[in-house]
C-alpha cells in the first residue's frame, strides 16, 4: 500500500517470479508483470516505470547512472533481485532519493551450499567423471582412476569473510577444514570462530589449498585473482568463485588450470556471462563450471521476491527497510 495515495502500491516487475511472488504481487499490488518472462529492454523499463512506484528488476535489467536519471519521478525504488548491487548505479539513485532494495541474508545459505558443491566437484573432478561415466567409458574399477585430492582436514581461504563467506566456513567446518580469510576488516571473535585473519591478501594465499572468492565485485576486489595471486597460491590450490566473475583474471586462470599449476576451479560466475564467457573454460576437464545458479532454490528464490515486497511495503510506509542499500 502507497500510504500517500491509499491505493496498492504500483510495481513494474521485469522478469517472471517464483510462483508464490507472483501471486503476492497479483494479490497486494497494482502490478505489470512480465508473466511470459521475455526479455525486457532498459528502455523498456524506463519508459514502462511511468507512474509506478517501484520497479522490481534483476541483474539482466542494469541501471547506470543514464539510466537511473531517466526513471520517471513516481518511482521511489529499485527493486533488485539479488544481493550484488553491481549492475546498479547506488550513487545515481541516491542523488535523486530512489531507495534500493536487495535480497541479503536470504540467499546466504543456498550461496554456500552452491560454493561447497563447487568445491567438491572440483576437488574430485566431477566434470571429467561424469562425462566418461555417460560416454560409457566406465568399465571396469580402476585404482588410480578417477581419483580426487582430499578436502577433509585441508586450509580454506576465503576471500570476503561476509555472510555468504562466514556460512561457507559453518559448511567446510563440516569437514574440519582449516579457515582462513581477508576481509576489509577483522571480524569480532564471535563471528570469527577461529578463523585466522590474514590482513594481506597475500598471507591468504599461501595458506589456501582451497581458495573461495565470496566477495562483492568493487574497485578494490576486481581482477583480484590475477597471474601474481595465483603464483602466491599453492602449487595445486584449488580456486572457487561465488562472487563475481570480474573478481578472476580469465586468462591467468585458464593459464594456470592448464599447466597445473591450479588442480582445479569451481565456477558459479564468470566475466562476460552468460553470453561471452572465455570458451576455453569449457575445454578444461578439470574445470567444474556452474551457470550462475549460487541462489537458485525454491525456497532462497521466493524469499528473496518476498523480502523485496516487505521492504517496499516498509518503504512506502516511512518506514526504513532492513533491506535498502542506498
Ligand atoms: C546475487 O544475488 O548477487 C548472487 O549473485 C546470487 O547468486
Amino acid at each position: 500500500m502507497n500510504a500517500d495515495t491509499g491505493r496498492p502500491a504500483r510495481i513494474l516487475v521485469t522478469r517472471r517470479q517464483m510462483p508464490e511472488v507472483e501471486a503476492r504481487l497479483a494479490r497486494d499490488y497494482d502490478s505489470v508483470r512480465n508473466t511470459d518472462d521475455r526479455p525486457v529492454s532498459v528502455a523498456e523499463v524506463i519508459a514502462g516505470a511511468d507512474g509506478m512506484d517501484a520497479v522490481f528488476v534483476c541483474s539482466t535489467e542494469p541501471l547506470n547512472a543514464a539510466a537511473m536519471a531517466a526513471l520517471p519521478d513516481s518511482v521511489r525504488a529499485v527493486l533488485t533481485l539479488s544481493v550484488g548491487t553491481d549492475h546498479l548505479d547506488l550513487a545515481a539513485a541516491k542523488a535523486r532519493g530512489i531507495a534500493v532494495l536487495s535480497t541479503p541474508d536470504v540467499l546466504t545459505n543456498a550461496v554456500a551450499e552452491a560454493a561447497m558443491l563447487l568445491l567438491l566437484g572440483a576437488a574430485r573432478g566431477a566434470h571429467a567423471a561424469a562425462g566418461s561415466l555417460r560416454r560409457g567409458e566406465w568399465q571396469r574399477f580402476v585404482p588410480g582412476g578417477y581419483v580426487g585430492k582430499d578436502v577433509t582436514g585441508a586450509r580454506l581461504g576465503i576471500y570476503g569473510m561476509g555472510r555468504i563467506g562466514r556460512a561457507i566456513a559453518r559448511n567446510a567446518r563440516g569437514l574440519q577444514m582449516q579457515i582462513h580469510y581477508h576481509n576489509r576488516s577483522r571480524l569480532d571473535a564471535a563471528l570469527e570462530q577461529a578463523a585466522t585473519y590474514h590482513a594481506d591478501a597475500a598471507g591468504l594465499l599461501a595458506a589456501s589449498d582451497f581458495l573461495v572468492l565470496a566477495a562483492p565485485s568493487t574497485p578494490e576486489t576486481r581482477g583480484f585473482l590475477d597471474a601474481k595471486a595465483i603464483a602466491a597460491l599453492p602449487d595445486r590450490a584449488v580456486v572457487v568463485n561465488v562472487g563475481r566473475g570480474n573478481l578472476v583474471d580469465d586468462t591467468a586462470l585458464i593459464a594456470a588450470l592448464r599447466s597445473g599449476k591450479l588442480y582445479a576451479a569451481g565456477l558459479d560466475v564468470f566475466n562476460g556471462e552468460p553470453l561471452n564467457i572465455a570458451q576455453d573454460y569449457f575445454d578444461l576437464p578439470n574445470a567444474f563450471l556452474l551457470p550462475h545458479i549460487g541462489s537458485a532454490t525454491e525456497r532462497s528464490r521466493t524469499d528473496m521476491g518476498m523480502i523485496l515486497l516487505d521492504g517496499l511495503d516498509a518503504l512506502l510506509a516511512g518506514k526504513t527497510p532492513v533491506n535498502r542499500v542506498v
